[in-house]
């Protein structure tokens, strides 16, 4: 083949985004029966039906004893920190996530201390608390990065003996677990984010896991402006309610879910073995440590696939692949933290690492079958690999360099 960045017409007609959105038929048809039911039962939010049987199916999937269903998991980790009463002091946050886990340290008042991770799993290495963690420390928090969990016994260990409170960012960790043990089971209150582009989606959409029932409540009243009762406002909550629309495509997915995650296992295991002979591209390994959801993939290029990380991802672009660096440059080179003299001497070698090498790759195709994508898809990197030097330099003739 040839690629679209030396005049070729490209590979895929329609752009294929990392994010496209899971919906089988099936799941379309359901949504629109249990919208219906809402609009006949003319209840369309503030903890309704949906809602409340939505709450059992998340919370005994992962084996918890309460969900709490929130607007989004921005907003879950927001009133999560007003509940645990984090206002002020440092926490120690993972720098491969998403930026609204720092963010919303700061929109309650916390300084975040960026932690580095392990390259094995991407996400906080534990010992980082250790050399983090100073005297005005009141948490942790990592975040399951891919749907791959944190190494959480290690971390609750270590957070316990300095006193810190642990919260984690699940925002991917649908489904997943580490040892037989899902999010919300460490002992830690954990916020999944259900946002059109996850495994698991209510359009936007997020959940608090807590086997702690004094949380759960505070959380549900927390969402509801801090109402306790009818006429009573004990808290400084606010508006993070999910509505039933919400919740109904919530409900209408659950049946469709083990056999989506079959399929972007299949998408998996075809990207390996259509990868698997291209020197240079290292595949992140998501089930090393327990069960995966599979919504991500991702490669590491090392140096001896020839072209550059960024080559690879702007020739893929001109070929229709939206493909990600997930979640480069990290919260710490973001321009918001890396700007300010607190954030200046940051140094965190195996963030810059991974995320200076990571490619996500789509695992679902818009009007395609998933087969043709992936084969596509990896075509298009082994040709990058064979026409590295070529792809190099007519990337830097792009950029008058
Ligand atoms: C790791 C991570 N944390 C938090 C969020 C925020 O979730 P939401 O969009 O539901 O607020 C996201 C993404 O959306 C994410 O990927």
């Amino acid at each position: 083949m040839e690629l679209a960045i030396f005049g070729a017409k490209p590979r895929f007609e329609k752009a294929q985004p990392v994010g496209f959105p899971l919906v089988e038929s099936e799941t379309e048809r359901r949504f629109h029966e249990l919208v219906d039911e809402a609009f006949r039962r003319n209840y369309l939010t503030n903890d309704g039906p949906l809602v409340r049987r939505l709450e059992d199916e998340i919370a005994s999937r992962h084996k918890c004893a309460h969900a709490a269903f929130m607007a989004n998991a921005t907003l879950a980790q927001l009133m999560l920190m007003k509940a645990l009463g984090l206002e002020s002091g440092a926490v120690v946050v993972s720098a491969d996530t998403f930026i609204s886990t720092a963010h919303v340290c700061e929109w309650s008042g916390l300084t975040p201390v960026f932690a580095d991770l392990d390259p094995d799993t991407l996400t906080l290495d534990p010992e980082e608390i250790v050399r983090l963690a100073g005297p005005d420390a009141k948490a942790v928090i990592p975040t399951h990065v891919f749907g791959v969990l944190a190494d959480m016994p290690r971390i609750m260990e270590l957070s316990r003996a300095r006193g810190l409170q642990v919260v984690v960012d699940a925002a991917h960790a649908f489904d997943c677990d580490r040892d037989g043990v899902s999010p919300g089971g460490f002992g830690a209150p954990e916020f999944l984010s259900f946002h059109a582009t996850k495994f698991f989606s209510t359009f936007e959409g997020g959940a608090v896991l807590t086997n702690d029932e004094g949380l759960a409540k505070a959380m549900r009243d927390l969402r509801n402006f801090g109402f306790a009762g009818v006429d009573d406002v004990r808290a400084l909550g606010i508006n993070a309610k999910g509505s039933e629309i919400s919740a109904a495509f919530g409900l209408a997915s659950l049946p469709a879910l083990a056999e989506r995650r079959e399929r972007l296992r299949a998408v998996h295991d075809a990207y390996d073995r259509e990868l698997a002979g291209v020197p240079g591209l290292r595949r992140h390994r998501l089930d090393r440590f327990g069960r995966n959801n599979h919504r991500y993939y991702a490669v590491f290029v090392d140096p001896e696939y020839g072209a550059g990380r960024d080559t690879a991802v702007w020739a893929l672009w001109h070929d229709n692949v939206l493909a990600r660096r997930y979640f480069y440059p990290g919260a710490h080179r973001m321009a918001y933290y890396r700007d300010r003299t607190a954030y200046r001497n940051v140094s965190l070698p195996a963030t810059d690492k991974a995320l200076g090498s990571i490619i996500a790759l789509p695992t679902a195709f818009d009007g395609i079958d998933w087969r043709d994508g992936v084969r596509g898809v990896s075509e298009i990197l082994k040709t990058i690999h064979e026409r590295a030097e070529d792809a190099e330099a007519r990337r830097r003739s792009f950029s008058g360099g």
